[in-house]
């Protein structure tokens, strides 16, 4: 296990009826913001019961922010927060809310053109405004991290960044908020939170067996109730369940002491950025090719992940690491995330826009080895057609 700092200061209020607790977080005296997306906590009743915890404390609202938030948006809530003297944000919804939120924060007080912050991943925020969440898509783990993606329209530069200060005080994770989610959603959410485990799992191992065996846990949780939520929506315990294994996903605890992959991501993202796709729908595509790709590098622990996660029984190891991938390809699918190109109606012509995205970005040494290349990209992802 390699050396590690860790604190995560984020409180979370977990469970039924949580969201009254808003009320316990935000001083009274405070000039709230309530950020949100499109319009689904109007419908769910969520955004009533917001408004309820903030009686007799001065609020304003600022909606339609995009899922893959847009800095262009993201920018007329800035203005809005200087113009109301905001004090608090409030971020109500999935983790595209709660990551433009993020940037609404460090760019409130950012002393140069904030467009500045998506490529310099955040480092020079020097101040934020304090952030409140009340998450209602268990996907990103942006409830309990500072970490922000954000696209800037104009160029379609889809953008990761990280600040102490962009993480949330607090956040409420009611279930119940998502029972309403569309299965696509559902689907989506399962496969992010899984995709961020093995990120942090699927490298070599370094015989750190906390972090492996709590990542395999989280692994089995949400393959056995990932399903469940899509035949019963409402069932409190498997929402439950799905929420608070997506928020450990990506709060820091995985990776302590751990080498991280990431390239799955890192790829995926240039896929949403041209071409629109959901950013789960590019991790399920991603994955499999990934991880055939480099299936020598990642031998132990693709065996060790048969074993433990899928109980995989092959005494043949080549072909036991081969249907641990097929298997986790099966799961997406059953997920209803479909994992090739083609399904998205790309073919071979949409894969130099990827790999020039990411020489732009300076994304030239991908993966736990730092030997992934954009070449290399080329080659892996008409394994994905
Ligand atoms: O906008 P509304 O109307 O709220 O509808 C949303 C949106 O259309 C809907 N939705 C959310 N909660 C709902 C609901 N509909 C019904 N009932 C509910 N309870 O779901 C749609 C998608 O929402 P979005 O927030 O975009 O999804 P998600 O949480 O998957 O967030 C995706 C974004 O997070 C970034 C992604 O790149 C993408 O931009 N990520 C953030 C990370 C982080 N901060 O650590 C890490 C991730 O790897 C990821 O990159
Ligand atoms: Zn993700």
């Amino acid at each position: 296990m390699n050396n590690f700092t860790f604190r995560n200061p984020t409180r979370i209020h977990f469970g039924k009826g949580q969201i009254a607790r808003i009320r316990e977080e935000i001083p009274a005296d405070a000039r709230v913001l309530i950020t949100y997306g499109g319009g689904s906590i109007k419908k769910n009743g969520v955004l009533d019961q917001v408004h309820a915890a903030l009686e007799n404390i001065t609020f304003f609202e600022f909606g339609g922010i995009e899922p893959n938030p847009h800095f262009e948006t993201l920018m007329k809530a800035v203005e809005l927060v200087k113009q109301e003297k905001i004090s608090y944000l409030l971020a109500v919804g999935g983790g595209s809310v709660v990551d433009g939120t993020k940037f609404i924060a460090g760019a409130a007080f950012y002393d140069d053109d904030p467009v500045e912050m998506l490529y310099t991943r955040a480092t020079k925020v020097t101040k934020a405004l304090p952030i409140g969440c009340v998450l209602t898509l268990p996907a990103t783990g942006s409830e309990m991290n500072g970490n922000a993606v954000i696209t800037r329209w104009e160029t379609k530069d889809k953008m990761g960044m990280f600040s102490e200060l962009m993480r949330p005080t607090f956040s409420i994770l009611d279930p119940e908020t998502t029972y309403t989610l569309p299965a696509r959603q559902t689907g989506n959410g399962v496969v992010d939170a899984i995709v961020h485990i093995v990120e942090q799992y699927m490298t070599y191992p370094v015989n750190a067996k906390v972090q492996d065996y709590y990542a395999e846990s989280l692994l089995k949780v949400l393959m056995e109730e990932g399903p469940k939520a899509l035949k019963d929506p409402t069932n409190y315990d498997v929402r439950a369940n799905i929420m608070w294994a997506a928020t450990q996903a990506l709060n820091g605890t995985l990776s302590l002491g751990v080498p991280g992959d990431w390239s799955i991501h890192a790829i995926g993202h240039q896929i949403t950025a041209l071409y629109g796709l959901d950013h789960a729908q590019t991790l399920a595509i991603v994955l499999p090719a990934v991880w055939s790709y480099k299936k020598a590098q990642k031998k132990e622990k693709l065996l060790q992940y048969a074993h433990h996660v899928l109980g995989l029984t092959e005494q043949d190891d080549n072909m036991c690491a081969t249907k641990a991938i097929e298997k986790t390809r099966e799961f997406f699918e059953q997920m209803g995330v479909a994992t090739r190109l083609s399904a998205y109606g790309l073919g071979e012509e949409s894969i130099p826009a990827i790999v020039e995205k990411l020489r732009q970005h300076g994304r030239l040494k991908l993966g736990e080895h730092g030997d992934i290349t954009p070449d290399d990209v080329a080659e892996l992802l008409k394994l994905a057609l």
